[in-house]
């Protein structure tokens, strides 16, 4: 097993076994430019499963989606820069106080990511909370809060990058979850992309979860991500 690291692909190891963690550590750490760890595993096995992915040599991202008052915020991002992650999330719905105070506790070691709209959300679930406007439209909005803020990127669904590339220049990472290949089944995600299209339309790094967690052959899915430039 070999091949190039794939720059532009964070893993998300979302799983409630300790040896899985382990075992998707070692088979995409060495792989990928970033392994995503979020509260699952987060929760169940905190800083020992950060060290155990920066281990391998990839950077760390660590998805808690942080929204509180500023000053818990900046709490839990110094806390963060303890353990030594690359990128941290961050609601960007917080406002853009909570979302500066962020970035001032990260200290320029850690790239805070602001959310904009999350993946599973249509624009009938916005409806049903009151929140006028297609995801497009209010992801825009909250990514340019974001950047007013300081933040160092957004996450994004694959359907809004181009958008969001013309509007906030070249600099703004573009993080981009949604990621599903042509012949996946459906699941939870909705705004989704294939990785050629994301990756066309400017994401700087994919978030990829369960297509290459739960694929029958991880090693035919790197290949087929490297094939598509990532
Ligand atoms: O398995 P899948 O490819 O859907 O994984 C996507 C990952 O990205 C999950 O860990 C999910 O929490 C995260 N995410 C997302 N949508 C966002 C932000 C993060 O799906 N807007």
């Amino acid at each position: 097993m070999s091949g190039r690291r794939l720059r532009r692909v964070a893993v998300a190891l979302d799983t409630d076994d300790r040896e899985t963690f382990g075992r998707w550590c070692s088979l995409f750490g060495p792989r990928v430019g970033v392994l995503k760890v979020g509260p699952r595993v987060f929760l169940r096995w905190g800083r020992t499963a950060v060290e155990e992915a920066a281990g391998t040599g990839a950077e760390v991202f660590l998805d808690l989606k942080f929204h509180d008052i500023p000053s818990t915020v900046a709490g839990a991002v110094g806390a963060a820069r303890e353990l030594g992650v690359s990128y941290l999330t961050v609601h960007s719905g917080g406002g853009r106080r909570m979302m500066e105070a962020a970035v001032e506790a990260a200290g320029g070691e850690i790239r805070v990511l602001a959310i904009t709209v999350l993946t599973h959300l249509a624009a009938e679930d916005l409806e049903e909370l009151d929140l006028p406007g297609r995801p497009g439209t209010r992801a825009l909005g909250w990514a340019a809060a974001a950047e007013r803020s300081g933040c160092s990127g957004v996450v994004c669904s694959p359907l809004e990058l181009a958008s969001l590339r013309e509007r906030l220049g070249p600099d703004f990472l573009l993080v981009s979850p949604g990621i599903r290949f042509e012949d996946s089944g459906g699941d939870d995600q909705r705004r989704v992309a294939t990785p050629a299209a994301a990756l066309r339309s400017g994401a700087d790094l994919m978030v990829i979860g369960r297509p290459l967690t739960r694929a029958a052959d991880p090693e035919a899915v790197l290949a087929a991500l490297a094939a598509a430039g990532a």
